[in-house]
């Protein structure tokens, strides 16, 4: 049931189920409506074979009113939780957009500036959840929705199954993979239980960066086999195909997020807050010189009144605007 067929316009308590969003590792997304206050919402069912597990079923509980405590423009709330007829449920904000997975899929990836402002943002929501004691475990793409109105938005903040608890190990066993292994932190992988922190996060918020402005992940390999992929994540450096032409600035700021030892990493959503600042700092500065570079020059063409010149003008308009962009990204 929880794979969504034939679930529309079913009442489950007192939401009405409008439409199937999607699915993933915890279980099915549902377009709901709140027969109380007309509300819509998101209503995720978790799978059956999560809602058998009572250990689990009573942390998600716990970790449902944990979210709820989180209130932040960048952070997809949290309503409530329920349970009917064994279907085992939560219901959150909305969102009317795409998922930054949607968006590489249909665009290959993402402009860097664009990209840049994305991570910035689930950056702030880290930092915020951070302030309460709350990783997230499970940084994707899939999980930042991006609103129609262009508003960045962390999904299941807090919610995430915990690796070492079985999600993984229980998947790849049956031989079929529902999470991904792509963006997890190597101490995620080799720690016993989840002693992770933060940090582990700020690593999987690189490694989507990484594939939003490259157009694919890090560690390539057949998520049906991720020993490959852990193996990787593990023990190979992170490297950038130069066809990619990634800035070197951007690169180092990856690097740093992704580096093996959580130590090596920015410490705190905050320390990468700062980080993304300055090179923002660094755009407008050369973005203001480039502009009245331009402007000054215009005002020469214009008094010669001569052709030559004006080509020679957009020649200069054309080398100021490189350097630019590169004295920000290099
Ligand atoms: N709050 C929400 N509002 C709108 N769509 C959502 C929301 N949460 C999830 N979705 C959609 O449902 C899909 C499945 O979500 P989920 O079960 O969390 O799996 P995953 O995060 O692995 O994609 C998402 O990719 C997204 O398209
Ligand atoms: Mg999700």
């Amino acid at each position: 049931m929880a794979n969504g067929a034939g679930i529309e316009g079913m009442i489950l308590g007192k939401y009405k189920i409008i439409q199937k969003l999607g699915s993933g590792a915890m279980g099915a997304v549902f377009k709901a409506q709140n027969t109380e206050n007309q509300q819509v919402v998101a209503l995720k069912i978790l799978s059956p074979k999560l809602a058998k597990d009572e250990q689990y079923l009573k942390r998600f509980q716990r970790e449902v009113r944990a979210a709820r405590e989180l209130q932040h423009p960048n952070i997809i709330a949290v309503y409530d939780a329920g349970a009917y007829k064994g279907f085992h449920y939560f219901t959150m904000e909305f969102i009317e957009g795409e998922s930054a997975l949607d968006y590489i899929e249909r665009e290959k990836k993402f402009p860097i500036p664009l990209a840049l402002k994305i991570i910035y943002y689930v950056a702030k929501a880290l930092d915020h959840a951070h302030s309460k004691n709350i990783v997230h475990r499970d940084i994707k793409p899939a999980n930042i929705m991006i609103s129609r109105n262009g508003v960045v938005k962390l999904a299941d903040m807090g919610l995430a199954k915990k690796i070492g608890e079985g999600a993984y190990t229980q998947i790849t066993m049956a031989g079929r993979i529902m999470g991904t292994p792509y963006y997890l932190a190597p101490e995620r992988i080799s720690q016993e239980g989840d002693k992770s922190d933060t940090r582990a996060d700020i690593y999987s918020l690189g490694a989507t960066f990484y594939h939003m402005i490259v157009g694919r992940v890090p560690f390539v390999g057949d998520p049906k086999k991720p020993f490959q992929i852990y193996h990787d994540i593990l023990n190979r450096p992170v490297e950038f195909p130069p066809e990619a032409n990634i800035p070197s600035a951007i690169q180092g700021l990856i690097q740093k997020m992704m580096a093996k030892s959580p130590q090596q990493r920015f410490q705190t959503p905050r320390e990468l807050l700062q980080t993304i600042e300055e090179l923002f700092k660094a755009a407008r500065k050369t973005q203001s010189t480039a502009s009245s570079a331009t402007s000054t020059a215009s005002a020469t063409s214009a008094k010669k009144g001569c052709l030559g010149v004006s080509i020679f003008v957009v020649f200069l308009f054309v080398v100021v605007v490189f350097l630019a962009v590169s004295t920000f990204f290099f």
